[in-house]
């Protein structure tokens, strides 16, 4: 049995749909049964919550690899306290880019705290640190209806975004395959694009010329604050675009098509999957 938390969530309902496709026996852990039902009768739902460990003993009856996307360092420490108590063995945490950087940087430091206990625990580990996923770009959608613009900061910065199917592809490797235990993946997608450059893809997808406009760092982060972000998230965020505006996220890896065969999606072939969403 694989137990998936996050599992409604960007990567995790991905993952989830590919693990019910390989036929994997899946239990989703979720705050929101509701949530969970277009997965209907091919997963168990557990109901549950990070913040309690109880629940995640529970949950893990009879699990032998679990998949770990968390909010905090303590829930990473109740999960791994529950897999201690049933015997859980191999765990798939979603962690970040920068938490592989020398030094670490924004966002990175929180999740290489997290890493470190799990590789402290003893507890096989696959630690995969994506970058951008494609998705935020359907925070601009509102801007894009109506006025044709995205604003966003950082500058002429490139970055390699990845589609979260790829992210979620990677994990079920991890989870279904030998050869992951106590590795660790940096995932990107498979092109460096600026912020501009995606504009122009969103604007040959959808047929209307959309323009970017640069912001101000604090006028991002007035932005993610808007979408109801806690005040650390919108920092770390903003630190996440200062380091894009100096080219620190300018680079791709293999590592997508290393574990999966394939190459990672274009932001193109994102965009034409998601075309609705724009329209
Ligand atoms: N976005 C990016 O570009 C990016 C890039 C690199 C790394 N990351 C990392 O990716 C992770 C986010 O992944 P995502 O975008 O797939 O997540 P997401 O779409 O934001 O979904 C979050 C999931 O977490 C679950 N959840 C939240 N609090 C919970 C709690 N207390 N107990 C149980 N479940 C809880 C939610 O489930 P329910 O509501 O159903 O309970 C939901 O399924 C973060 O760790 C982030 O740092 C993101």
């Amino acid at each position: 049995m694989i137990l998936v938390t996050g599992a409604t969530g960007a990567i995790g309902s991905l993952l989830v749909q590919q693990l019910i496709q390989a036929g994997m026996p899946v239990r989703v852990f979720t705050r929101n049964p509701e949530k969970a039902a277009k997965f209907g009768s091919a997963v168990e739902v557990f109901v549950g919550n990070l913040d309690d460990e109880n629940s995640l003993v529970h949950a893990m009856q009879g699990v032998e690899r679990f998949f770990l996307i968390t909010s905090s360092t303590q829930q990473d420490k109740n999960a791994l306290e529950a897999a201690k108590q049933t015997g859980a063995s191999h765990v798939v945490k979603i962690s970040t880019q920068e938490a592989g950087w020398t030094p670490v940087e924004g966002h990175g430091h929180w999740h290489k705290e997290r890493e470190d206990l799990i590789r402290a625990s003893g507890i096989a580990s696959t630690i995969l640190r994506p970058t951008m996923y494609m998705n935020f770009a359907l925070s601009w959608i509102s801007s894009i209806r109506a006025e044709n613009t995205i604003y966003v900061a950082g500058g002429n910065g490139k970055l390699a975004p990845i589609d979260p199917w790829d992210v979620a592809s990677v994990a079920k490797a991890a989870l279904t395959e030998d050869g992951y235990k106590n590795l660790a993946y940096e995932l990107t997608g498979p092109e460096l694009l600026t912020f501009g450059d995606m504009a122009e893809v969103i604007s040959k997808t959808t047929g209307q010329t959309v323009r970017r406009v640069e912001i101000s760092e604090s006028k991002q982060g007035e932005i993610f604050a808007k979408m109801g972000l806690p005040k650390h998230t919108v920092d770390g965020l903003v630190e996440t675009f200062r380091l894009i505006q100096r080219g620190r996220f300018s680079y791709t890896t293999k590592d997508v098509e290393i574990s999966t065969g394939s190459k990672p999606h274009t932001f193109k072939m994102w965009m034409q999957e998601h075309l609705k969403a724009f329209q």
